[in-house]
């Protein structure tokens, strides 16, 4: 399972993709916002560069097809490795099938059950981004439906990839690769949690001052 980045904080991602261990990055109105980036092809072109790569989302925000397929287009033409984020309506199943004929990467946002997914798998989409947190947050089980459109999308041998988004925690990570992700979105606080174990920063002490006493002759009988 491939690991992505869900920030639009340059911050974040440039450190992130210093680690080594990401290979995409999705942003949304609401993460732009967060970080106050008034000129997104500005911000959205930097991030393209930290992550050359791997495909960055960038979400379109009309209702209706024809503003969204002029807002992708624009898009696409931010950088090499942009894929359109378009959200699950009608309209947008219009707009992923114009992206999808015309070669460009498609991710469908805001899919919260199964028939949602294949419909997008259908229109042809690159990505399919099921939302599990949210869907955690009403009382149902989010990881259930990564599970079951995995599933589907693995028995139909359909080209779409199941990427798990609004991960929440550790935990999630871990159950979405189980369930069978093919990528999950992660926030940089949940990276970070993933790095960490006690028994490793034991381990590591450990090695580190038996090293030390090896150079300074302290074992030598
Ligand atoms: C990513 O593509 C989604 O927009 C994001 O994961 C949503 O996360 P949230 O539910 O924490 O806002």
């Amino acid at each position: 399972m491939k690991l992505f980045i869900d920030s639009a904080n340059l911050d974040e991602i440039r450190d992130a993709a210093s680690w080594g261990t990401i290979s995409g990055v999705t942003t949304n109105p609401t993460l732009l916002a967060k970080d106050n980036h008034g000129d997104v092809q500005k911000v959205i072109q930097e991030i393209a560069g930290l992550v050359p790569n791997g495909p960055i989302s960038v979400e379109v925000v009309s209702e209706d097809a024809k503003g969204m397929i002029e807002e992708g287009v624009k898009f696409s033409k931010w950088a090499e490795n942009i894929a359109v984020k378009v959200p699950m309506t009608k309209e947008g199943m219009k707009a992923v099938r114009y992206f999808t004929d015309n070669g460009i990467d498609t991710n469908v946002t805001l899919v919260f059950s199964a028939n949602q997914a294949l419909l997008a798998a259908a229109a042809g989409a690159t990505f399919i981004s099921s939302f599990v947190g949210r869907v955690d947050d009403i009382g149902f089980d989010g990881m259930g439906i990564i599970e079951e459109v995995a599933n589907i999308i693995g028995i139909h041998a359909m080209d779409s990839q199941v990427l798990a988004a609004s991960i929440r925690h550790p935990l999630h990570v871990t159950q979405a690769a189980t369930a069978g992700a093919d990528i999950a979105t992660i926030p940089y606080k949940v990276l970070q949690q993933m790095y960490l174990h006690p028994l490793t920063e034991k381990g590591v002490a450990a090695f580190k001052a038996d090293w030390d006493k090896l150079q300074s002759g302290m074992l030598a009988v």
